[in-house]
């Protein structure tokens, strides 16, 4: 039996704009993840999925080619080389689905690292992120590939699609608040109305999204300088954009006005929007009273995280 695990992750400014060619920055959330077991099926001729938390059950052969684990899973023993049978993959996932958290990237990352390491390969994180994003593909339509590279590696990202990653080093641990909705939201149809208004107003959407990524390579710096005032201001500002984009919503606005109220050094949505989570920087010192004003403001889950600087093992990826 080998099993292997993925985090979850938030974008902490960017999102959107990055779509559109423009950087962005993850962080990898490492308390919430996803888990896939490997184990052999005796006689078994084919490979059977298990999603219990999903309710899915169903044979490798019967699975559609619309079926972002199955194509996963395909593409990942294609890749090994192997024509693999008489398997069990069980995937377990402590990620809420379609609240920006990466749930799909997680659980993908998880079943290909438990795959290359059932068969000895052992694959580095370039190689698991890119086999994700095939699957994020048929998950999502046009992904920026942000949250499998920021999922795959662990670490945060400095991420312009088509780019390689820049793993970003920051200068002190970065305390950070995930407050939910409880909203589902489709980042595939937010993407999509995205597409369509900017489709409608190019000039405009282009200057918002410029807007964001002069933001996010001053929040690189001020990430690197660990100026948390100043980033929380960045913060406010993105979400002012996002709000000017159309992807924010009634109850997102609502808890960033609470974490804001109480102390936070800024606030705004994360993912898609639209619903799904927001994000409060904060310090230690705030964090609980924060935490408290986003429950009574609405909040179903409140999570905290300290982000850090990538490890010494991932410093031979580009640190920016
Ligand atoms: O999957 P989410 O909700 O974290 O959204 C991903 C971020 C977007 O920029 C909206 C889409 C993308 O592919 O980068």
């Amino acid at each position: 039996m080998t099993s292997a695990s993925a985090c979850g992750k938030v974008i902490l400014f960017g999102e959107h704009a990055v779509v559109y060619g423009r950087p962005a920055i993850a962080v990898p959330v490492s308390q919430v993840r996803a888990e896939a077991v490997v184990e052999p099926l005796p006689d078994a001729g084919d490979i059977l999925l298990e999603a219990p938390d999903l309710g899915r059950n169903c044979w490798l052969s019967e699975a559609g080619a619309d079926d972002a684990i199955a194509h996963l899973v395909r593409l990942t023993l294609k890749e090994l080389g192997i024509s693999a049978h008489g398997l069990r993959i069980t995937v377990r996932s402590g990620l809420p689905i379609g609240r920006g958290m990466g749930s799909g990237a997680a659980v993908s990352t998880a079943i290909v690292r438990a795959l290359s390491r059932h068969f000895g390969a052992g694959w580095p994180a370039e190689k698991v992120s890119a086999l994700v994003f095939e699957a994020e593909k048929l998950y999502h339509g046009t992904p920026s590939g942000i949250d499998n590279t920021v999922i795959a590696f662990e670490a945060p990202v400095y991420f312009i699609k088509g780019q390689p990653p820049a793993l970003l080093s920051i200068g002190a641990p970065l305390p950070l608040l995930i407050a939910d909705t409880g909203i589902f939201s489709s980042t595939r149809e937010v993407v999509g109305a995205v597409r369509e208004a900017h489709a409608r107003a190019p000039e405009r959407y282009e200057g918002l999204f410029d807007a964001i990524g002069e933001l996010v390579n001053t929040a690189r710096q001020k990430l690197h300088a660990d100026d948390l005032p100043a980033l929380g201001r960045l913060m406010d500002e993105n979400h002012r954009l996002l709000q000017e984009i159309g992807v924010s919503c009634p109850e997102l606005d609502a808890l960033v006005h609470a974490a804001k109220g109480a102390g936070a050094l800024g606030a705004k949505l994360s993912g898609a929007g639209r619903g799904g989570n927001m994000i409060a920087l904060v310090t230690p010192e705030r964090a609980a009273v924060v935490e408290q004003a986003l429950r009574t403001a609405g909040a179903v889950r409140v999570i905290f995280t300290q982000v850090s600087s990538p490890s010494a093992e991932q410093s031979r990826y580009a640190v920016a």
